[in-house]
């Protein structure tokens, strides 16, 4: 159907997983990208669940956290009628080139993610092999698709240059095969921070609820958390994110939600005591995520428009990874009556 020689529209591939109800991170770091790129892209748009089982997952929530998770990625914007969503458990052939790839990837390249490490020191009682070769099942998810660019947040960065490896590596072994994915990650937002510890990354897997904003949290909710979040001893609005991580993480936001500059406000907010800043940041994300919740409390509701979206992305994705599969087990020598 589809030749080198015809205007091919450029593709997008990106995941999340449905560990967690998403934050303001994903969306800052990920879905605002989403959203934008339907207009230009071939989007392909998937929950990982492969990747969530990594981690201990009770079988229900995950279920759960699977459709909460899709209901999300329309809530923010996704339009199933030009971007396909699925889950990748439905589309075996990631697993299936995720195992070609492993026979290519080296031991010590794998040691060297650090989202291995972190997650390793987190559940020490659980380090699995899925949570070592994890990077070589998200770059399976990208090749199958001959992604031009994946738009993440700054820490899967590491995860997408192994990927490009990968299939440089491939495509020098056995001739030219996958396209080589660019990283598309946001200038402002690519790593919204803890708001308890503004160091840190937000991170859905955090204990500490006060740390995090959820899509789905209430205006209320919002405000409380961002007025209790961390900064620091001086009182002054500044983006200086090395000596005032919470204040910059706070100023992110606020640039987020109103589309503000950090000079703009920086002047809005001269002399004028934090209370007032985060008062005034609160009010904005509230603002800016209330009608995802309200969309999403719509959308969860009709549990079968979800799955037949669902389904229909899963059957349209499988004829595309089937395609490269098929020339990878040739190259590589895999015999076919
Ligand atoms: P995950 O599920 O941890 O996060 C999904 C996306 O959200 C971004 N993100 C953030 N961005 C800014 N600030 C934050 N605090 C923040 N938290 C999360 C992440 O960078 C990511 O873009 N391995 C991936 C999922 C995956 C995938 C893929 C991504 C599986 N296969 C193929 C791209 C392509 C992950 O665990 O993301």
């Amino acid at each position: 159907m589809e030749t080198m020689s015809e205007t091919r529209k450029p593709v997008i591939l990106s995941g999340i997983q449905p560990s967690g109800i998403l934050t303001v991170g994903h969306l800052a770091g990920a879905l605002n990208n989403w959203v934008k790129l339907q207009e230009t892209f071939h989007c392909y748009y998937m929950i990982a669940n492969m990747h969530a089982i990594t981690v201990k997952q009770s079988p229900a929530e995950l279920r759960q956290r699977t459709l909460e998770t899709a209901a999300l990625f329309l809530a923010v914007g996704i339009d199933p009628e030009r971007s396909l969503l699925f889950i990748q458990s439905q589309v075996p052939e990631h697993s299936q080139l995720a195992w070609v790839l492993s026979s290519m990837t080296g031991f010590g390249e794998l040691s060297r993610m650090t989202q291995f490490k972190d997650k390793s020191e987190k559940h020490p009682e659980n380090i699995n092999a899925g949570l070592f070769t994890y990077p070589i099942l998200m770059a399976s998810d990208i090749l199958l698709y001959q992604a031009d660019a994946v738009p993440v947040g700054e820490d899967q960065k590491q995860h997408l240059e192994l990927t490009r490896n990968l299939a440089q590596r491939f495509n020098y072994y056995y001739s030219d095969t996958f396209k080589i994915p660019e990283p598309y990650i946001p200038n402002v937002g690519s790593r919204i921070m803890s708001l308890q510890e503004p160091t840190k990354k937000m991170s859905k897997s955090d204990e500490n609820q006060n740390s995090l904003i959820f899509l789905n949290d209430s205006n209320e909710v919002i405000i409380n958390k961002i007025k209790r979040s961390v900064t620091d001893s001086e009182a002054e609005v500044k983006f200086d994110e090395t000596n005032k991580p919470g204040i910059s993480n706070l100023m992110t936001l606020y640039h987020l939600a109103t589309n503000a500059t950090f000079d703009e406000i920086e002047k809005e907010f001269s002399g004028k005591g934090y209370g007032d800043f985060k008062l005034a940041v609160g009010h904005a994300v509230a603002e800016w995520l209330s009608p995802v919740r309200e969309k999403y409390n719509t959308i969860i509701k009709d549990k079968k428009r979800l799955q037949s979206i669902l389904i229909y992305g899963a059957e349209e994705a499988h004829k595309v990874a089937f395609r490269t599969l098929d020339k990878v087990y040739k190259k590589v020598g895999f015999i076919r009556f």
